[in-house]
């Protein structure tokens, strides 16, 4: 459709999806800091993508070392005042790493493309040439997985669906939140490639908005019947039988399925129990953390009040007012009636089926 985020010329160009859906504007980050910064400011978001971005802001760090003369390979005989730094390399690798690190704390696809490319950095750290090629090797080749992943979790999740369906769904678990063609998107483009009639009701997702702006706009661009309600619709489109699933993305699924997404889909999870609508979570295995054994564990990113009080620039509550703004919630896994990821599709108990994903073993 378009490219969310990819490399060229020695350098990160993203969709710049702040200006979505009003302007379709490209961003060149030469610097892995750039990067960062571009990832905590939201150019580029949803836990795929922004693991993507991670992999490649990395790749970038580290060929900004290039020619410093710190770094340099010595070869025997070489004089000690012109020998490299020892350590210099793992130092500064170090260092690049925290800064894409510290961006946003709940996606776990930054911390999972951090330690992959962190491998390929042990494997190749002794030859400086060969380490850049591969880390951004690396990067494009989870840049090309995750499009490939997605396909799949269509594939198994478009099978949950019927032909005339309507879902709802919440924030923007699309092909702009991954490498292409989306999560929870993804299960609904693929149930319409399998011939099915599918329309989209999406929740505009208060404070920033990635329903209204996001998710809408990538639909329309693909002529998917999309009708947007703002978030405090939610309970009445269920009470009324105008959806009949609920498919959300995840940033975080701990080892017991508990999942944490964007803010509101916790509610949306509790309302669809009590219309006994199904309440599916779409979600790559790279988004399976199973280092974090429940969702109390999962730590929730807070933004700037700022973001509440004000839109774009519009004043919405006086800048004296206290905020609180949480950008994600958990949902206790009892309320997902069933996880479609790029394996399988899980049903309760989800900690088994979370511990024989093949998948994950071999991560
Ligand atoms: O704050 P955001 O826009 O990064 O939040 C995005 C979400 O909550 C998505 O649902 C999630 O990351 C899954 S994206 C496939």
């Amino acid at each position: 459709m378009y490219p969310v985020i990819e490399w060229k010329d020695d350098a990160v160009v993203m969709l710049d999806q702040r200006l979505l859906p009003g302007e379709k504007k490209f961003i060149t980050l030469r610097s892995h800091k750039d990067v960062a910064r571009s990832i905590r400011e939201m150019v580029i978001r949803g836990a795929p993508a922004i693991g993507i971005a991670a992999a490649y802001g990395i790749a970038l760090g580290v060929s900004e070392l290039e020619g410093d003369p710190r770094l340099q390979q010595s070869p025997k005989g070489t004089p000690p005042q012109q020998e490299g730094q020892p350590g210099f390399l793992e130092g500064k690798f170090g260092e690049i790493v925290a800064a894409i690190t510290a961006t946003r704390p709940t996606a776990v696809n930054l911390f999972w493309a951090a330690a992959r490319m962190e491998r390929v950095f042990q494997a190749h750290k002794d030859d400086f040439r060969r380490l850049r090629q591969e880390l951004l090797a690396a990067a494009e080749a989870m840049d090309r997985e995750d499009y490939e992943i997605n396909h799949a979790i269509g594939r198994n999740g478009q099978e949950l669906l019927k032909s005339g369906d309507t879902i709802l769904t919440h924030c923007n678990a699309g092909a702009l939140a991954t490498a292409g063609y989306g999560t929870a998107l993804g299960v609904v483009r693929a149930a319409i490639e399998a011939g099915k009639t599918i329309q989209v009701i999406a929740g505009e997702t208060r404070p920033y908005l990635q329903g209204a702006r996001l998710t809408v706009w990538e639909l329309q661009e693909d002529g998917i019947p999309v009708t947007l309600i703002t978030d405090g619709m939610a309970g009445h489109v269920m009470q009324k039988r105008m959806a009949q699933a609920v498919i959300v993305g995840a940033d975080r699924v701990a080892a017991n399925g508990d999942t944490a997404n964007k803010i509101g889909t916790y509610s949306l999870a509790v309302l669809a129990r009590y219309h006994g609508i199904p309440f599916y979570i779409a979600a790559p295995l790279s988004t399976i953390d199973t280092g974090t054994a429940s969702g109390a564990g999962i730590i929730i990113e807070e933004r700037d009040p700022a973001e509440v009080r004000n839109f774009r620039g519009q004043v919405t509550a006086r800048p004296q007012t206290a905020v609180y703004n949480p950008a994600f919630d958990v949902t206790p896994a009892e309320l997902i009636t069933a996880i479609i990821t790029d394996e399988k599709v899980l049903y309760p108990p989800y900690g088994q089926g979370i511990a024989s994903l093949k998948g994950l073993r071999q991560k």
